[in-house]
């Protein structure tokens, strides 16, 4: 299948929904063989089931970022299934459900987010940079987000979790840049999928994000999907150690 990514191999983390389903979808269109890992096994085989009917390659393994031993098997199953890894976007998390003052956050949704959104993408990291630098190279693309970048008042666990998220990609980036691994971020700002559904569902909160939204909208998955993939492929041969905003401008602001 000709493509931006054509005959690579991409694994997606959170590929059952939202960002990472555009992602794994604009891969496979993009002609990579895909990896989808999710704890959600229904949604994921959902992912798979829309590759394959479009005559891609993909193959669903049930993983839970924060769990060493699962992303150790996910990275083994994926190199047994396809023989390398080109690709990996990083993207699994939750946005903690809470929304409470730093000194009134509570302590277990703290470890919570922490465990699958900063501890989740380095255990990803770890794991795909042994292989990468075992085949010669790589690129990553970590989802970050907006709150990367500023702070947000009632989700201390949320931002704090993303700037590591960042930071993780900057010193990763620079540690590995003579070895052909690129490390990027993105940050998206709001972005239509399950997880914004459900924080936005009262109309007066969503109207509220739009109207701090320069461009007037919420995004769609698959414009973040566009730039992961670009940032995988060879197109961005030169770029490392990025955190790029997808925002329609919200932190330009
Ligand atoms: P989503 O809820 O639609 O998708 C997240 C996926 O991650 C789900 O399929 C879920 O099952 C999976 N997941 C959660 N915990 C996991 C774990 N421990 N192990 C494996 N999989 C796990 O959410 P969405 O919006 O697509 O979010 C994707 C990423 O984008 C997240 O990291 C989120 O923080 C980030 N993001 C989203 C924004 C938005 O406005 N939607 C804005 C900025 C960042």
């Amino acid at each position: 299948m000709p493509g931006r990514v054509a005959g690579k191999v991409a694994l997606v983390t959170g590929g059952a929904s939202g960002i990472g389903r555009a992602t794994a979808l604009t891969f496979a269109r993009e002609g990579a063989k895909l990896i989808i890992a999710d704890m959600n096994e229904e949604g994921g085989q959902q992912t798979v089931h829309m590759i394959t009917e479009k005559g891609g390659e993909a193959i669903f393994v049930r993983t839970d970022v924060s769990q060493a031993v699962e992303v150790q098997a996910l990275i083994s199953q994926a190199v047994k299934t396809y023989g390398r890894l080109d690709c990996a976007h990083n993207n699994a998390g939750i946005s903690g459900r809470v929304r409470a003052l730093t000194a009134e956050y509570p302590e277990e949704r703290w470890q919570q987010v922490i465990a699958v959104n900063l501890t989740g993408v380095w255990l990803c990291m770890k794991f795909e940079l042994a292989q990468m630098l075992q085949q010669g190279g790589g690129a990553m693309v970590n989802t970050a987000s907006a709150a990367g970048l500023v702070g947000t008042r009632g989700a201390s666990a949320y931002v704090a979790s993303k700037h590591g998220v960042v930071g993780l990609t900057k010193t990763a980036a620079l540690e590995y840049a003579q070895q052909g691994i690129r490390v990027n971020c993105v940050c998206p700002g709001a972005i239509q999928t399950p997880m914004t559904d459900r924080a936005w569902s009262d109309p007066e909160r969503r109207a509220r994000v739009i109207a701090i939204e320069p461009v007037g909208r919420i995004g769609k998955p698959e414009e973040v999907a566009e730039a992961v993939v670009w940032l995988c492929s060879d197109a961005a041969s030169f770029v490392t150690g990025h955190a790029m905003s997808i925002d329609g401008g919200l932190v330009a602001q």
